[in-house]
């Protein structure tokens, strides 16, 4: 018995037909209202987008043992992403194949097995059904694989970024990525040992479709309007060293920052090139905590000259990368979007800290990773509500039927202003629209694709 199940495009409202020309509803220069507000358009999605291609999980780190797990979510799906009695990543749904509750309902833990809560069916942490109570009551042999857990049937990793996706036809996940994998090698890289390790959350959930937040992750228009405040806060007692986002502040096209589209629906905003490369610039650059100028004295103290060039490790990196269709690194922080419904949506922030590999020593990396939590206290409090009022305040906007479009047409036409890049890549000044244009090619291309999609069970 194969232990690939083939599922297609599965039932759903939908029927397999196509629900609407998708050239219609979004083109080159606008995008239609129904497809932040139909909640059709929305059931296609979850399992088109969130299905259909890689789909970010989880951190490798927030499972550093043998039978660690976590409960997330693949689109609406529940999971359960385990490091197996074998070390081998997982991800289960968290279905009971009984009668359908969820198994887990723990957020994190390690467990050789889950017990359903509802009449004690047991499950392996590999998906197989261990045992039921009273099996004398069953005529059928409990043994046959399907009673064990679906899965997602291909999880991959990259460099500790676990994805998963239903679709077999999709390409290897590091051909997938493409260039945003440089990206991600760099945002590693300045780190010791080229690693971080994930911790705890500052969840957010907002009234409004998940594509606005993915609309918003690389757009550089807004910044200097809707992070006024913030701006203005973190200025405030930076003198001739202007904090944060200044760069925003009179012309953002004339700095050389940039955004680029990578292909696959990814992007990357880079603010790097605003910067003077030396020891200490990032440090410069990071707004105001309280305790700042503490760590910063007992730095030089302790470690002299290369005091800075550490400090910069607890600054944020100016590049927001952008995975499709949920995964955004930003600063020292990780953003995952969850879709809840079609005008519901959790935004996730990760922080992460760096590890020692013996450069630092144990207490310079403790104090490093206390001033980068500081930082998951700065934008991703003060910076992301002000991005959040603004997806609930469209998806209120868009309850307008009869005023149809949303224009993403920045850069558009103009001639010489978006190049296209001998490796395939899209390049244009950092307040253009190009990278959303991008992303939704791939949207449609996904909503259109009758894609491959199968659940695997254990034999
Ligand atoms: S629903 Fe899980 S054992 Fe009955
Ligand atoms: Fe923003």
């Amino acid at each position: 018995m194969t232990a690939i199940r083939n599922v297609g495009a599965p039932p759903t409202r939908l029927g397999g037909a196509d629900l609407y020309e998708w050239d219609y509803l979004v083109q080159e220069d606008r995008a239609h209202r129904l497809i932040y507000t139909d909640p059709a358009i929305f059931e296609a999605e979850m399992t088109h987008i969130f299905g259909g291609t890689w789909t970010y999980l989880a951190h490798e780190s927030e499972l550093p043992e043998v039978n660690d797990f976590i409960t997330r979510r693949l689109g609406l799906r529940p999971l359960i992403i385990v490091r197996d009695a074998e070390g081998k990543i997982r991800a289960l749904y968290n279905r009971c194949t009984h009668r359908g509750t969820t198994l887990c309902r723990f957020d994190k833990g390690n467990s050789k097995s889950f017990q359903c809560p509802y009449h004690g069916w047991n499950f392996l942490n590999s998906g197989q059904l261990r045992g039921v109570p009273w099996p004398e009551g069953y005529a059928a042999d409990m043994r046959d694989p399907k009673y064990n857990l679906a899965q997602v049937p291909r999880v991959e990793s990259y460099r500790g970024f676990i994805f998963g996706t239903l679709n077999l036809d999709a390409l290897p996940l590091t051909d997938h990525l493409g260039p945003i994998a440089t990206l991600i090698d760099e945002w590693l890289d300045r780190n010791p040992g080229g690693k971080v390790v994930v911790c705890e959350a500052n969840r957010f959930r907002f009234k409004a479709n998940w594509k606005l937040a993915y609309d918003n992750s690389c757009d550089g228009y807004h910044v200097a309007y809707s992070h006024r405040s913030l701006l203005e806060t973190e200025n405030r007692f930076a003198g001739e060293n202007a904090k944060g986002m200044s760069y925003y502040r009179d012309s953002p096209d004339a700095q050389p920052m940039y955004m680029r589209y990578t292909g696959h629906g990814n992007h990357y905003k880079d603010k790097r090139p605003n910067l003077e490369k030396r020891s200490g610039g990032l440090w410069a650059l990071e707004s105001m905590h309280p305790g700042m100028e503490h760590y910063e004295a007992d730095f030089i103290r302790r470690y002299g000259k290369r005091a800075f060039s550490l400090l910069d490790l607890a600054g944020s990196e100016p590049v927001n990368i952008n995975v499709f269709p949920n995964l955004s690194l930003l600063g020292n922080h990780i953003q995952v979007f969850e879709p809840i419904s079609v005008e519901e949506t959790n935004a996730i922030w990760y922080g992460t800290m760096i590890v020692d590999d013996g450069s630092i020593g144990a207490d310079g990396v403790r104090d490093i990773n206390a001033l980068r939590m500081r930082t998951q206290e700065g934008f991703p409090n003060f910076g992301e509500v002000d991005d959040i009022a603004n997806f609930e305040q469209i998806q209120r906007g868009l309850m307008a039927i009869e005023d149809e479009w949303v224009y993403m047409h920045r850069g558009l036409g103009i001639p010489d202003r978006v190049k296209a890049n001998h490796d395939g890549t899209i390049t244009a000044p950092a307040t253009d629209e190009a990278f959303m244009r991008e992303h939704f090619k791939e949207w449609k291309r996904l909503m259109r694709t009758r894609a491959n999609l199968a659940i695997r069970r254990e034999p």
